[in-house]
């Protein structure tokens, strides 16, 4: 039986809870979060019996197998260290960290102790991403020319408009509260998205953006709104494609939008969770295919990342995505800082 710790108690952790309950061979044996009122409503609701308010004394106290990080991301780095320490094997949220050189500590950390290690970049959980990465790493696309990937979000809009902002959102809006905006917290999953079917990016340049939000000084609740809002990088690939990724919180209509399109000499694909997350659009060039003979295969299930974990804990090999495919992505993130502040290209 795998002991399992829950580390964090928010919104995300819920899916967490309800997900590897539905597990066989584990048992989530505690849970912490630095808001004991919060920690012990989780406990109750996901009947977990052991409650902490700090997860050092958590892991020194229990004989636990596996954590899983659901803080805030910039409390990510610290905790998942300490279960390094304490010889955890670890599912931590995306993204990894908030910087590259962070997420690299965290991956060297884990590698020293020789343990199972993923990021929830939990869209990997689509069977219809799952087989265009098996399609365009068997070369049925030829060689990749040109990608387009989004990930729009229409939340976000002035917070003199909007429903009351709870810590949840705060924090998400505030470099000072350890956010990466919109880029480290939903581009964090195109920037996956794309490259673990197009491979990794070579160079990239991008454009941020923070947008008014209606409130005097951009401030709210004691936080500074100063977190990006939007998004755009041109990126070059290894292989030689080029492509666009892009996202926001300011695409009104759109509630949680992913799409990926990658076209190669050989033919095209699309996937879009809009429409479905099983379903992928593939168009194979022959001599008598017509220039729009697309066809959608539709995609057996596969695991979803708690499966994977688990999966990956009991049979001793690491499946993906692991901490340094979260410390790859990581680094195009700061790269797009970069790119951003210095206004051009950037190597990766
Ligand atoms: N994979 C996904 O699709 C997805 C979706 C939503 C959120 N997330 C990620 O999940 C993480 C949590 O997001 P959320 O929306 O649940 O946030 P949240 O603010 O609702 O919850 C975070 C919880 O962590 C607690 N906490 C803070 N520091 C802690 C520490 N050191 N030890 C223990 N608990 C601590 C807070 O008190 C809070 O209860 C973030 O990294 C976010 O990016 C991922």
């Amino acid at each position: 039986m795998i002991k399992l710790a829950i580390i964090g108690t928010g919104n995300m952790a819920k899916q967490h809870a309800i997900e590897f309950a539905k597990i066989k061979g584990v048992s989530i044996i505690a849970c912490c979060d630095v808001d004991a009122t919060r920690a012990k409503a989780f406990a109750e609701a996901h009947k977990i019996p052991y409650v902490f308010t700090n997860a050092a004394k958590m892991m020194d106290e229990l004989e636990l197998d596996a954590v899983t990080i659901v803080t805030p991301d910039a409390a990510h780095k610290p905790v998942a260290l300490e279960a390094a320490k304490h010889g955890l094997h670890i599912l931590c949220e995306k993204p990894l960290a908030v910087n590259a050189r962070d997420a690299k500590e965290m991956m060297q950390a884990a590698r020293r102790r020789k343990l199972i290690t993923m990021v929830n970049f939990s869209y990997r959980g689509s069977s219809a991403l799952q087989k265009a990465r098996e399609l365009v790493a068997a070369g049925r696309l030829g060689a990749i020319t040109h990608v387009e990937a989004s990930y729009m979000q229409g939340w976000l809009h002035r917070v003199s408009d909007a429903p009351e902002i709870g810590s949840s959102t705060l924090w998400r809006l505030s470099t000072k509260m350890g956010s990466n905006g919109t880029l480290g917290d939903i581009g964090v999953h195109i920037f996956d998205f794309a490259t673990c079917v197009a491979g990794d990016i070579a160079s990239l340049s991008c454009s941020l953006a923070t947008f008014p939000k209606g409130v005097h000084g951009a401030k709210y609740k004691g936080a500074v709104l100063d977190a990006n809002d939007s998004a755009a990088a041109v990126v070059r690939f290894r292989n030689g494609g080029v492509g666009c990724i892009h996202t926001t919180r300011w695409a009104g209509g759109h509630n949680n939008s992913i799409r990926l399109r990658v076209y190669g000499d050989k033919g095209s694909l699309v996937v879009d969770l809009d429409k479905s997350w099983s379903d992928l659009d593939v168009f194979l060039r022959s001599k008598d295919a017509k220039q729009a003979a697309w066809k959608t295969i539709k995609c057996a299930p596969t695991p979803n990342i708690y499966q994977r974990f688990v999966k990956s804990i009991v049979s001793g090999k690491n499946d993906q995505p692991d901490f340094e495919t979260g410390w790859k992505v990581q680094q195009y993130l700061d790269a797009c800082f970069a790119s951003a502040r210095k206004g051009k290209a950037v190597e990766i």
